[in-house]
């Protein structure tokens, strides 16, 4: 019994040890600022085996993203980063994004995927990059056309190029010709119930996310957009009146260093921009064209050192329609930032139960929105 002792004394030691560490790392977590969509699933420790909670955790108007989860939900994982766009082969990302039904997709290890052509996501596919770096860059990058429940969350996509007409398999393993894309890291098409969070977007040929052609029912949150002229368009091009019905809600974003202009732009439709942080601006931050209604509340606008001070931006007015509605509500101004309102209605998103969230103080948005962006998340503990 002599050898016994000292060992029960070491894995006592190491149990301790062990439970010392696991407190603390735990504590570190909970004291770290987390917003109203982190805290409903990073909490969670075992997070992996938990993935598909994450579908609930969105608010705005994609609501919750319940389609997205449940019976015959298929796991897919990611393991070949190589790109075909005609012939997909079994384990790219290609070819998970275009399996019917309702698919969650998630990567093997870190990766690269330089997309030859333009990667249509079909509907109720989440693609998961939670707890590796996965890289996204290439060819045109994601389109979501036609499709809905959608969610991309922990991506970082950038250095997206323009490309002419091409083809590509779509759904059912149809060849489908498609016209001429901008190169914008992401964009939606007639898309609707569109959970866009937690991605690192970045100098990509045209934009980082544009909502077009009678898209709706979007969510943009936790996102990092950093280093790019235009950011973020809502609404297809002036003549397109269906983007009248478009909903969008863009909030716990950061946007900057180095963004020029459309944070986001919109036309015709409805935005609720709330709790974002806007490190700067060259042009502006929240403009519009086509009378489109914009609630701006609890933002935080810190503004450029020189150069224009002014958040909005606004394109031929016509004073014989109806006002316009840009309204600023409780928004944080630094460094001589302002919001020029037009307009008295206040533009109430009018969410119902599973959309509406609290709204933090904007004063607190720098804390809420410091992990914006891709999550690096450790194997074992939390996110
Ligand atoms: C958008 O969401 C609303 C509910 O908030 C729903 O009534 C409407 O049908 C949705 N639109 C689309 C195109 O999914
Ligand atoms: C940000 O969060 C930290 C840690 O929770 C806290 O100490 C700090 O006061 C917060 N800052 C603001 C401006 O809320």
């Amino acid at each position: 019994m002599k050898i016994g002792a000292p060992f029960r004394f070491a894995s006592f030691l190491s149990l301790f040890l062990f439970l010392i560490f696991f407190f603390f790392a735990q504590n570190v977590c909970l004291a770290k600022p987390m917003n109203v969509i982190d805290k409903c699933w990073r909490r969670d420790t075992n997070w992996r085996e938990h993935r598909q909670r994450l579908a609930k955790c969105s608010v705005g108007f994609a609501g919750k993203m319940t389609n997205n989860i449940g019976k015959g939900t298929i796991r897919y994982k990611v393991t070949d980063p190589s790109d075909d766009p005609l012939d997909p082969k079994p384990g790219t990302l290609r070819y998970g994004a275009l399996i019917e039904g309702k698919t969650w997709i998630t990567f093997k290890k870190n990766m690269k995927i330089t997309l030859q052509k333009v990667l249509l996501i079909s509907s109720n596919t989440a693609l998961d990059g939670r707890g590796v770096g996965v890289h996204i860059e290439g060819n045109a990058c994601l389109v979501i056309y036609k499709a809905s429940n959608v969610i991309i969350h922990g991506l970082h996509i950038h250095h997206c190029k323009a490309q002419g007409p091409s083809s590509v398999m779509g759904p059912r393993g149809k060849i489908m010709s498609l016209g001429a894309m901008d190169g914008d890291a992401i964009r939606l098409v007639t898309a609707s119930e569109v959970w866009i969070d937690h991605n690192t977007l970045y100098s990509c040929q045209d934009g980082l996310l544009d909502v077009t052609r009678g898209s709706t029912n979007v969510t943009v949150s936790n996102n990092w957009f950093r280093n790019q002229d235009k950011v973020m368009l809502l609404g297809h091009d002036d003549g397109y009146l269906r983007d009248r019905g478009m909903k969008v809600t863009v909030v716990l974003n950061h946007f900057g260093p180095n963004c020029n202009q459309r944070m986001p732009r919109v036309r015709y439709g409805y935005a609720h921009v709330v709790n974002n942080l806007y490190q700067g601006w060259t042009q502006y931050a929240i403009g519009g064209s086509m009378n489109p209604s914009i609630k701006s509340e609890s933002n935080y606008f810190i503004a450029p050192q020189s150069g224009k001070k002014e958040v909005t931006w606004r394109k031929g007015v016509d004073h014989n329609s109806k006002p316009w509605t840009f309204y600023s509500v409780n928004d944080y101004f630094e460094n001589g930032a302002c919001f020029e309102e037009t307009g008295k209605d206040e533009a109430k998103p009018n969410y119902d139960d599973e959309q509406k969230f609290p709204i933090a103080e904007a004063k607190t948005v720098k804390n809420l929105t410091s992990s914006a962006g891709a999550l690096k998340c450790s194997r074992t503990l939390t996110c």
